[in-house]
Order: structure tokens, then sequence, then C-alpha cells
């Protein structure tokens, strides 16, 4: 299996390149953020739980996430690969992953690390705000959201580096210039 972890700031890139990476190499995407946006839409127990939290622009607990994201791992074990947008987000579930990845006999490929200087990530998602309709893209929840990305996501970001599985590629481009870098990194590992 190709198994890809894309990270990265809020706004980086992370959904727009995972949507290319999905036609190009047929792996199942999971973007945690979409699949708490549909709990809330459908009023579930964990969408109750993760709405006001992801207005405040702070992460839902790790027991919920990890849960949620063995369901849909094991429901997909047929698939070429998955491509894990959003998640893990701490080493607590990074950790999770490599296990729950383990007993169906496979591991994270790489995980990609999507750059973007502050004041373009603010930028584009105050931009995209207009339209999305997310609870979360204000200038005051996108501030929350960057202070905990630095807390509590760089560390995962080290994680990978210390089994040398984390790739950097610069998305200050256009989207095709970044998935070109992107390409480059995927293949390889293949
Ligand atoms: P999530 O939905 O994952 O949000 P995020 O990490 O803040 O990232 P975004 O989805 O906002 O941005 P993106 O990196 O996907 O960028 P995009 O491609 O859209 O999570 C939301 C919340 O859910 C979290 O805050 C947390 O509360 C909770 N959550 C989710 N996962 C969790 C977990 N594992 N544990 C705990 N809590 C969790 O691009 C952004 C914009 O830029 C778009 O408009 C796009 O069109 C544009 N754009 C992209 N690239 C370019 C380019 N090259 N040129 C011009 N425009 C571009
Ligand atoms: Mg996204």
């Amino acid at each position: 299996m190709l198994n890809i972890v894309i990270s990265g700031a809020p706004g980086s890139g992370k959904g727009t390149q995972s949507d290319i990476i999905v036609e190009h190499y047929g792996l199942y995407h999971i973007s945690t953020g979409d699949m708490l946006r549909a709990e809330i839409k459908a009023g579930t127990t964990n969408g109750k739980i993760a709405e006001s939290l992801i207005a405040d622009g702070k992460l839902v607990p790790d027991e919920m996430m990890i849960a949620m994201l063995r369901d849909t791992v094991v429901a997909h074990t047929d698939a070429k690969g998955f491509i894990f947008d959003g998640f893990p987000r701490t080493v607590a579930q990074a950790e999770a992953l490599d296990e729950m990845l383990g007993k169906i006999g496979t591991s994270v490929t790489c995980m990609l690390c999507m750059e973007v200087e502050h004041d373009l990530l603010v930028e584009r998602l105050l931009n995209r705000g207009k339209t999305s309709g997310r609870a979360d893209d204000n200038l005051e929840t996108i501030q929350k959201r960057l202070d905990v990305f630095n807390a509590q996501t760089m560390p995962v970001i080290d994680y990978y580096k210390k089994s040398n599985r984390c790739h950097t590629a610069s998305n200050n481009t256009t989207v095709d210039e970044c998935f070109a870098q992107v390409k480059r990194i995927i293949d390889s590992t293949l």
C-alpha cells in the first residue's frame, strides 16, 4: 500500500493537493476535517462534541478522532493506499496510526509537509471564508488554528523526521507547481 500523510498549517493546501494526488495515484482520501464537518451536518453525537471546538480553532479529543479514523481504515483495507489529510495532528494520533496500519500489515510511506508563508495562508483562508461557510475561516479563529498547529502538530512533523519520512513541499506557488514537487517526492518513494 502507498500511504501518505499530508500535513501543514491551516490553509496550506492539504485538501487541494490531496484531490490531485487521489486523481493521480488512486488513493483513498481521508480528510478528518471533512469527516467532522459531515458529522456536524448530520447532528451526530461526535458532531455535537466537535462543533464548538472547531469554531474555536481547537482540536477534538484524540480518542474520538482515533476511533473515527480506525473505523474508516478498517472499512477500506481493499484500497491501493490512503492519503491522510489533517491526521495525525498530535503525537498520540501518530502513534495510533502506526499501530492501526501495522495491524493490517502496512505503514506510513511518507509525510508531505506543506509550507506557505504566514501572510499568504491568512489571505487564502480569508478569501475561502467568503464562500466556504466554514465556522473557522475568520481572522480570530485562523490565528487560534495557527497557534494550535505550532504547539500540537509541529511535534508530529518531528516524529516523522526522526524516521526520515518527512518531505517538505512549498505551496508559495501555483497549485500545479506545488503538485510537481509533490509528485517528485511521492515517485521517489515508489
Ligand atoms: P481541517 O479541515 O483539516 O482544516 P485545516 O487543517 O485548518 O486546513 P484547511 O482545510 O483549512 O486547509 P487545507 O490545508 O486543506 O488547504 P486548502 O487546500 O483548503 O480541520 C478543521 C478542524 O477540524 C481543526 O481545526 C480541528 O478542530 C478539527 N480536526 C480535524 N482533524 C483533526 C484531528 N486529526 N484531530 C483533532 N481535531 C481535528 O487550501 C486553502 C485555500 O487556499 C483554498 O481556498 C484553496 O483553493 C487555496 N489554495 C490552495 N493552494 C493554492 C495555491 N497554490 N494557489 C492559490 N490558492 C491556493
Ligand atoms: Mg482541508
